[in-house]
């Protein structure tokens, strides 16, 4: 078979040449970062747990009409993707304060906040991917007035859709980090959610317990992350090792 050509490896994630132009495959590794990647390690069968996650959010958000850059899912590690051009910033949404916010603003862990709290970062490793304001991306040209009006709105029906979803499987979506792509058509260039949506990028809690089946396990060293990842993927139905449906499904008395 043909080497692939890489185009880029990232902390979790390499992207290969896809086998049509315009397309991307998404290699999903089992590397763990944390703190602007101070902290590292190898969780086995991450990268297989995100590939799947990612794929059913994407599909998902694609079924009600968010557009993705989803293409389809190539096996247990690799998703094809359409390629964009990546806008320099993280898009974070908040519902319930955790993390860095609890940080700058010395809110309590898990207070809910009056409303959605939508921040953007600029997206730049050597500098820790700094908190940003509109004015910074109006002013750099990283996004345009009207990306900005997108971005804003795919942000808010991201979170929507990703909030009914754990709400049905008893995990409360605390905050989450989605990253947006432009795709040229001809003259005209539309903005998609790209990269993943996964446990790495979001934060979830277990409603009734409190439980974080998240990254914080990792960057807390608060037990193991395949076991919280796995715990999100049953919930949801996606476990990779879930059997094929064989068949017509049988009654059982
Ligand atoms: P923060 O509280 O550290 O600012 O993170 C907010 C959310 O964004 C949290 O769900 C984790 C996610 N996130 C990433 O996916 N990548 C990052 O580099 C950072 C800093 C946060
Ligand atoms: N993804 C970032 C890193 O690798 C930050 C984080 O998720 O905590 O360092």
């Amino acid at each position: 078979m043909a080497r692939r050509k890489k185009i880029y490896e990232g902390k979790a994630k390499t992207l290969y040449e896809g086998p049509e132009p315009g397309t991307i495959v998404q290699y999903f590794k089992d590397d763990a970062t944390a703190f602007n990647a101070e902290k590292r390690d190898v969780i086995e069968g991450k990268g297989v747990l995100n590939n799947i996650l990612s794929e059913f959010f994407m599909l998902g958000l694609g079924q009600i009409g968010v557009p993705t850059h989803f293409l389809k899912r190539l096996n247990m590690r690799e998703q094809l993707v359409r390629s964009c051009e990546i806008i320099p910033l993280e898009v974070i949404v908040r519902n319930h304060a955790a993390g860095s916010i609890c940080k700058r603003l010395g809110l309590e862990e898990g207070t809910q906040l009056p409303r959605p709290i939508v921040e953007y970062c600029y997206k730049d490793d050597a500098l820790g991917d700094p908190l940003v304001t509109e004015e910074h991306i109006a002013a750099f040209g990283w996004a345009s007035q009207q990306d900005m009006d997108d971005i804003l709105s795919l942000a808010l029906r991201v979170n929507d859709f990703m909030s009914g979803v754990m709400l049905a499987v008893g995990i409360k979506l605390v905050d989450f980090k989605i990253e947006i792509g432009r795709i040229y058509d001809g003259d005209f260039q539309r903005l998609v959610i790209a990269d993943e949506i996964s446990p790495d990028s979001c934060r979830l809690w277990d409603q009734k317990t409190g439980q974080k089946l998240d990254k914080d396990v990792f960057r807390r060293d608060l037990g193991n992350l395949t076991d919280a990842y796995s715990e999100v993927a049953r919930r949801l139905g996606v476990m990779p090792t879930n059997p094929p449906a064989a068949g017509k499904p049988t009654l059982v008395n």
